[in-house]
């Protein structure tokens, strides 16, 4: 018992020992376990089999230890924005998207391989990260046969081209002068951030600036701005590594203003300067219209530009115009009819309004007769076609002298009525129209208000 054991013990110490000297190269040696014998590099041009041993890992993360993250760093460029589609709410846009990203089992001494520190690498042979787009709502397109660069150190950088389908929330109540912002979220498909971690390979207004330099397009679309925010997504127990960009696109509006907005600012100006047309030539009436189905006409044609969902607000001011010319129509054939019908047969004016009138004529007889000595006709004596002929319009004095002096009373009488019920027609054309420029007006600056802000 008592030899067995310093036995027992002298076996340890062998066993630490043979451990310990065992042990010592590989630490030492550990760097290198993963080196590329590059023996042939520069002599019959890059030999596969040196390579072998990294292609037939590329089923696995490549990392020495499982436990270490792979730490990818995702850069992009925006090379176009290729379409808005507000009825799908797709943004399709074309991007660069770089990856970087480091392999610890390529490595190799450029001293060593006739001064080669960076090569080209079908990136099929390699392990890729499963960077994807959250918003991207298309089956991915990656062309084959693309390549990544690998020098020296085993850091990688992967560029793909991708088109870009991605989902955004589409607001065109703004419509044409709105901004869009659409958020582009790359994150990996299956590791979490126990696997793999993203970073950025550069500044975001590095990403920016190189994208609005690039962007050729002088299409509808300008790029303004892109920021990012790094938030982590949970799902369920699992934590995944994010990186958020919000791409800020703006609408250029020229087309829009030109083909839409001055045309129709031109047509309600005109309705509005035909309240100047004199109401008693029946010209107004048709002439509104024909302003009418003009703008029916036009808002037909128009209609390819406006976006198809949604209600914008350019809508509303289209409905608006249409509304306005409408209803001053209505107020010319309201006028007419009112004129006809006090020319013809005019009924008793209530006393009340007789007063109003008489009121208002008193206020503005100032202005009137100001007018007056300038020389401008009194609007009380305008000719009425179809009233009476040019005759009876002395009629009173020659009925007298042709001794008749009742018909004539109830002629003057009649006169008179007359002449008070179109006095006020005037004065209410005048109401009407005044009323109207005032909601022209503020509907107008409600919505230019609406669309500056
Ligand atoms: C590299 O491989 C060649 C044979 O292909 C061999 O002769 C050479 O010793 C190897 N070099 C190292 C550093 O392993
Ligand atoms: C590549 O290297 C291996 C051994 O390292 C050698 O057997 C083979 O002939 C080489 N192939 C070429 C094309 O040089
Ligand atoms: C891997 O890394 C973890 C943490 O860094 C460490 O605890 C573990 O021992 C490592 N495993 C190996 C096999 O080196
Ligand atoms: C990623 O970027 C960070 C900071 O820019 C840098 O420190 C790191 O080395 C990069 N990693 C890779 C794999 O490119
Ligand atoms: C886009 O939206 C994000 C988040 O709501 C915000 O942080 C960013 O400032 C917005 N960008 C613009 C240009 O409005």
């Amino acid at each position: 018992m008592e030899g067995g054991w310093p036995h027992q013990e002298r076996w340890l110490l062998c066993l630490l020992l043979s451990l310990l000297l065992q042990d010592s190269p590989a630490l030492t040696q550990s760097s290198n376990t993963f080196a590329i014998n590059c023996s042939g590099f520069d002599e019959r041009g890059l030999n596969q089999t040196a390579f072998q041993s990294v292609f037939d890992r590329k089923a696995f993360r490549p990392v020495v230890n499982i436990s270490i993250p792979t730490r990818v760093n995702i850069s992009f460029t925006l090379s176009a924005i290729l379409e808005v589609d507000a009825r799908i709410q797709l943004l399709t846009s074309f991007i660069w998207l770089e990856l970087f990203w480091d392999n610890p089992f390529i490595s190799w001494n450029p001293e060593e391989c006739g001064g080669i520190k960076e090569l080209t690498v079908a990136a099929d042979n390699l392990w890729l990260p499963d960077i994807f787009i959250v918003e991207f709502m298309d089956i991915d397109r990656t062309p084959s046969g693309l390549v990544a660069n690998v020098n020296s150190k085993g850091h990688i950088k992967y560029k793909k081209p991708m088109k870009v389908n991605s989902i955004c929330s589409l607001d065109i109540f703004y419509f044409p002068f709105d901004q869009q912002n659409c958020t582009l979220t790359f994150s990996s498909l299956l590791y979490t951030v126990n696997d793999m971690l993203l970073g950025m390979e550069k500044e975001v207004w590095e990403i920016a600036d190189t994208s609005r330099h690039l962007i050729q397009t002088q299409g509808e679309w300008q790029l303004l701005s892109i920021n990012k925010a790094t938030p982590k997504l949970t799902v369920r127990s699992s934590l995944y590594d994010q990186i958020t960009f919000y791409v800020a696109i703006q609408r250029r509006p020229r087309l829009y203003v030109i083909n839409l907005l001055v045309p129709s600012g031109f047509l309600i100006a005109i309705d509005a300067l035909s309240f100047f047309l004199p109401i008693e030539s029946d010209n107004r009436a048709p002439f509104k219209m024909t302003l009418l189905l003009g703008y029916t006409v036009f808002l037909l044609m128009m209609n390819d530009l406006l976006p198809v969902s949604g209600t914008p607000l350019i809508g509303v001011y289209f409905a608006l115009c249409l509304s306005l010319m409408v209803v001053s129509l209505l107020e010319a054939i309201f006028l007419t009819y009112l004129l006809n019908l006090v020319t013809t047969q005019p009924p008793p004016m209530p006393h009340w309004l007789h007063s109003l009138l008489r009121c208002y004529l008193r206020a503005t007889d100032f202005s009137k007769r100001s007018q007056k000595e300038n020389g401008s006709p009194d609007p009380s004596l305008i000719h009425l076609p179809g009233l009476k002929e040019p005759g009876v319009k002395a009629g009173p004095g020659k009925a007298w002298l042709n001794g008749d002096p009742h018909s004539t009373w109830a002629q003057l009488e009649q006169q008179q009525k007359v002449d008070i019920w179109v006095k006020f027609s005037l004065v209410l054309d005048t109401l009407l129209f005044c009323i109207y420029l005032i909601f022209v007006t503020s509907s107008l600056i409600t919505v230019i208000i609406l669309w500056s802000n």
